[in-house]
């Protein structure tokens, strides 16, 4: 681990007076047309300041966490993560902008991207030391709402991140020419959910010896002789509808196993003025609407473990494809959202922005009132329910080494 030389005491005063600054959330359009004309220095000028409040934003509410949770050893892990990231940014602060910091700052870039690849399962793997050792009552709703926020500010880290070194770093040159970094200012949305289709089905045969057909239909609205396409991240999209269509296809073969006659997936996809719709309908069984809340829920699964496939990962079993994919879609100003009807089938629905200048990034706040809504989620779950009571939540076992892949766009 690089050490900085900043001292330990002024490290938290810094996180302290960053937190405070607002971050800076951008447009599709911003990041695109930022992404064709600048030059590294601008990027770096941007990041450097940009990254450590985003983080600094973060640690602060990692600290808000139940004590017992923060006490464990993959959080502690994960926040001297943050730290040490923060750290190693601020001291580009007074640094002078030459071409020189500008190659260090990205060359820390891919340092900062690599510690935190297992944040997810890292984070996932303290949950589950926290209910080893507490029980599932240790499984808080205000634990919910902090992963929410957490994972959200994650993507948008790595996404900067990502977007820097797509555009300056060594992986320039694995950018796709059509592309800005990591977005692609005309994505397909049709090819993507081929791509998508054609993984989950081969997944999905893997498991089940059997898959249900897909019918992709699309319609736009605005010019309806052009394809549907859209300025996006096509990993974002792609997480989304692999997440859904492994969830769909996995409900159609389980309700239809004794038939063997899987009626066909159906997909939607339409542009109007405003939205980019993409609507996955099966008929799976559906989910009863008292169980809809609980299903985006972190942990919440109703596969018996996960489902393992050879060497790849697996269909389902972690309780984490739900409630990442509408952070995805939340994330430039979407959303997700699932509509079922018991004993017949479900609805999918992600929406996007169709206009690219309408999709701006949705980041969690830090500030004063942030301690009051954890108080106020924490209050709010004492009168609404038992959350812990006629759950199934994940497995623990074989955790970490069968979940990587989780969230790695
Ligand atoms: N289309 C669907 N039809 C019926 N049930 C569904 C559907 N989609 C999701 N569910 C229910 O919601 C639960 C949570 O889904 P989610 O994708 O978050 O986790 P998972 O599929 O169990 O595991 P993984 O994290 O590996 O995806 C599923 O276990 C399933 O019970
Ligand atoms: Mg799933």
């Amino acid at each position: 681990m690089r050490l900085t030389r900043i001292s330990f005491t002024d490290i938290g005063k810094l996180i302290q007076r960053y937190s405070r600054y607002q971050q800076s959330c951008l447009s599709i359009e911003q990041f695109t047309t930022f992404g064709k004309t600048a030059k590294p220095v601008e990027s770096f000028q941007f990041g450097r300041y940009e990254l450590p409040v985003r983080l600094a934003h973060i640690i602060r509410e990692i600290d808000l966490l139940p004590k017992n949770l923060l006490k464990m050893p993959s959080v502690e892990l994960v926040r001297s993560w943050y730290v040490q990231s923060f750290s190693e940014l601020v001291e580009f602060q007074d640094e002078d902008e030459t071409e020189e910091v500008t190659s260090r700052f990205t060359q820390n870039l891919m340092c900062i991207k690599q510690r935190h690849d297992n944040v997810v399962e890292t984070m996932a793997q303290g949950i589950m030391e926290l209910r080893q050792t507490e029980g599932d009552d240790a499984f808080h709703p205000s634990i919910q709402y902090f992963l929410d926020r957490f994972y959200m500010n994650r993507i948008s880290i790595r996404m900067l991140i990502t977007q820097h070194l797509l555009l300056f770093g060594q992986d320039a040159r694995s950018c796709k020419s059509n592309f800005v970094g990591c977005f692609d200012p005309n994505c397909h949305v049709t090819s993507v959910v081929e791509d998508a289709v054609n993984n989950g089905s081969y997944l999905c045969e893997q498991v089940y010896y059997t898959s249900p057909s897909v019918e992709v239909t699309e319609v736009n609205a605005c010019d309806p002789k052009k394809p549907v396409q859209i300025a996006y991240i096509p990993g974002h999209l792609y997480h989304m509808l692999f997440e859904l269509l492994k969830n769909a296809m996995r409900a159609v073969v389980e309700q239809h196993a004794s038939s063997g006659d899987l009626p066909p997936l159906k997909v939607l996809i339409t542009k109007g003025k405003q939205d980019l719709t993409v609507k996955i309908s099966d008929q799976g069984g559906g989910i009863p609407k008292s169980r809809i809340d609980q299903v985006f829920e972190y942990h919440y699964t109703s596969a018996p473990e996960p489902l393992k496939t050879g060497g790849t990962a697996p269909m389902a079993g972690y309780g984490y494809g739900l409630p990442l994919s509408r952070l995805y879609a939340k994330y430039f100003d979407g959303d997700l959202e699932l509509y079922s009807m018991e004993g017949y089938g479900t609805d999918a629905v992600i929406w996007l922005k169709a206009l690219s200048e309408e999709a701006s990034e949705v980041l969690p706040l830090y500030n004063r009132r942030t301690s009051k809504n954890y108080e106020e989620v924490r209050l709010a779950a004492q009168y609404c329910r038992d959350w812990s009571s006629s759950k199934f939540y994940g497995h623990g076992h074989k955790f970490l080494s069968t979940f990587h892949g989780k969230m790695r766009v």
